[in-house]
């Protein structure tokens, strides 16, 4: 997609003079205006908030680190450090990770930079980390990238690769890695351009920085793509506060031109966040546009959430198919998703922040916090009613595979289970496909008897359990955490539920169980339920439960998934 070939040249020239006209006010540095012409019959929309009064740049979540003495925490290990510590999920060797950022492929390595307080376990003095990997399941830590300076904040953006320096940036033809992130302080938020000239280890920043600034402080994470049809790159970047989307563009990074606005919609919440277009594959042929905007708080299960369009974009503005908005999730822990820029063959993966603003700051490990979803790869499905939804699967951890755990299990009567032990420390994989008989017609009336549910339990002798469940007469799903009592605040809310298809009594998952994650990918990817789960101890069986209406399983496979992350882990 950011595969920048000889450029439509009537379209560069035009972009061009609009730039040297400044016919959009804008220049590097320059404030760009708003063109819309205003509409008095329209009330006023409101306006991004003045911050003058915080001592942290406007997010929507409190940054306790950026205030006096946030930083001078000493620094504790403790045994739920490592007991909580994911195996095959990015998480920080030490302090505060949030959004993943510039999520780019080199052609060789996949970069990971990530939202990172590397001096406490808390949000604030922004930074980006960064970690490659030759498969995005390996990874390995490279020094800090970018650094708060004194314009602010190195808040979340994205990199991308300019393989012919069509920009004119890099020295040679080759091109290279620039990265565009937002600068934040309490009084302005505006796009700032770094290039890379070491393959993405360091940055240098452009000297005409910030290059789009809209005098606002509440105009935040960019995404970049090169948009082939049209030749130039387009910006997508959150009004957070107005609930718009702007999209700009420009030929050579620097000067961007204002094309549109979309939003609000979907949901309001506090801030939109985290905008990212890309086109994703339809299942049976053809892609189609999809716009990720991340909102928080606001979420209907609480806080933090990211909403989906699908839709066309021709180049200037994204118009969606239809006034319904997807969920990337039917949990509460993915967030402000990103995806791969310079995929193969335009492979479209994501990864998302496994957490939420509503508690990421409380949770009971002291010397990190932050964990990153697995890599998923992104398709486009019709559902069972024919609307192109969303799907995702984890992207080739079948390759983790250890031994397969024996656990044959063909059919479970009705109120009987089956139980297998599970190896300690270990993160597994279980995927399944199962069939809930008929509803029984001599059963007797009243809500246990009337229910045909197939459920799934990790659980430990504590009496601790983490169930999944299928409700097979109203084809719904849930997940609930709320018997773990490893952690417990208002908002860590335990129970969550979807639809899959109703009057199917049929149902497919596959999940990821790995120390303090939960991801859950049921319905052919279209049901995808992300969870940080915290037991107070290990669960180390699985028990698998048929209520109601005995239940026939069609295939069962169990792994232990080999241990990826070089850190201090229950095994
Ligand atoms: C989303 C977010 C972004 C911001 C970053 C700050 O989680 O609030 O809008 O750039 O985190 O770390």
């Amino acid at each position: 997609m950011t595969d920048v070939t000889t450029p439509n040249l009537s379209r560069r020239f035009a972009l061009s003079s609009i730039v040297a006209l400044g016919a959009a006010g804008l220049g590097a540095g320059a404030r760009a205006a708003d063109t819309k012409p205003s509409t008095p019959e329209k009330p006023t929309p409101p306006q991004a908030p003045d911050a003058t009064h915080k001592a942290e740049p406007n997010a929507s979540h409190p940054s306790p680190a950026d205030q006096p003495g946030g930083t001078s925490h000493p620094v504790v290990k403790t045994e739920s450090d490592i007991f909580y510590r994911p195996t095959i999920h990015f998480t920080p060797t030490i302090g505060f990770m949030n959004d993943p950022n510039g999520l780019v492929f080199d052609g060789t390595n996949f970069h990971l930079y990530y939202q990172y307080d590397p001096f406490a376990p808390y949000a604030g003095h922004v930074h980006w980390g960064h970690a490659t990997s030759s498969d995005l399941l390996h990874w390995q830590d490279q020094p800090i990238a970018i650094s708060e300076t004194r314009d602010g904040e190195a808040f979340t953006g994205c990199a991308v690769i300019d393989r012919t320096n069509a920009s004119g940036l890099f020295e040679n033809a080759q091109g290279g890695m620039a990265a565009l992130y937002t600068r934040a302080s309490p009084h302005r938020q505006a796009q700032y351009l770094a290039i890379s000239h070491d393959n993405g280890q360091t940055f240098t920043e452009h000297a005409h920085n910030p290059v789009l600034d809209i005098g606002s402080n509440s105009f935040r994470d960019p995404q970049v793509i090169f948009h082939e049809p049209t030749k130039q790159w387009v910006m997508v970047v959150a009004k957070s506060r107005l609930h718009q989307i702007a999209f700009y563009a420009s030929i050579d990074l620097v000067h961007w031109v204002h094309l549109s606005d979309f939003g609000p919609s979907g949901l309001f919440g506090v801030d939109y966040e985290c905008p990212n277009l890309i086109e994703v594959p339809l299942e049976g042929g053809g892609r189609r546009w999809v716009l990720f905007v991340s909102v928080n708080p606001g979420g209907p299960t609480g806080g933090s959430i990211t909403q989906y369009f699908v839709g066309e974009f021709d180049g200037t503005r994204f118009i969606p198919d239809d006034t319904v908005i997807g969920l990337t999730d039917f949990a509460k822990d993915a967030y402000a998703m990103q995806v791969y820029s310079n995929m193969p063959q335009d492979e479209a993966v994501s990864i998302a922040w496994l957490g939420n603003w509503q508690y990421c700051q409380e949770l009971p490990t002291q010397s990190w916090r932050g964990a990153m979803t697995l890599p998923r790869t992104m398709t486009l499905k019709r559902d069972f009613a024919g609307w192109i939804r969303l799907a995702q699967t984890p992207r080739h951890i079948e390759t983790l595979r250890g031994t397969a755990i024996p656990f044959a299990t063909r059919r479970i009567a009705a109120g009987s289970s089956a139980q297998v032990a599970l190896p300690p420390g270990t993160a597994i994989e279980l995927a399944m496909s199962v069939t809930v008989d008929e509803r029984p017609h001599d059963l007797p009336l009243g809500d246990k008897g009337r229910t045909g549910r197939f459920i799934i339990v990790f659980g430990n002798e504590q009496g601790e359990t983490l169930t999944i469940g299928f409700d097979a007469f109203s084809g719904q799903l849930w997940l609930d955490r709320n018997d773990l009592k490893g952690f417990a605040q208002p908002f860590f809310t335990g129970q969550f539920s979807t639809v899959l298809n109703p009057d199917d009594r049929h149902f497919d998952i596959r999940l990821i169980l790995d120390a303090s994650t939960l991801e859950i990918f049921a319905n052919g990817g279209l049901s995808v339920g992300t969870a940080l789960i915290f037991p107070a101890g290990p669960l180390d069986f699985l028990r698998l439960e048929a209520s109601g209406a005995a239940t026939t399983v069609e295939s069962l496979s169990l792994y232990p998934l080999k241990k990826t992350m070089p850190r201090d882990t229950a095994i």
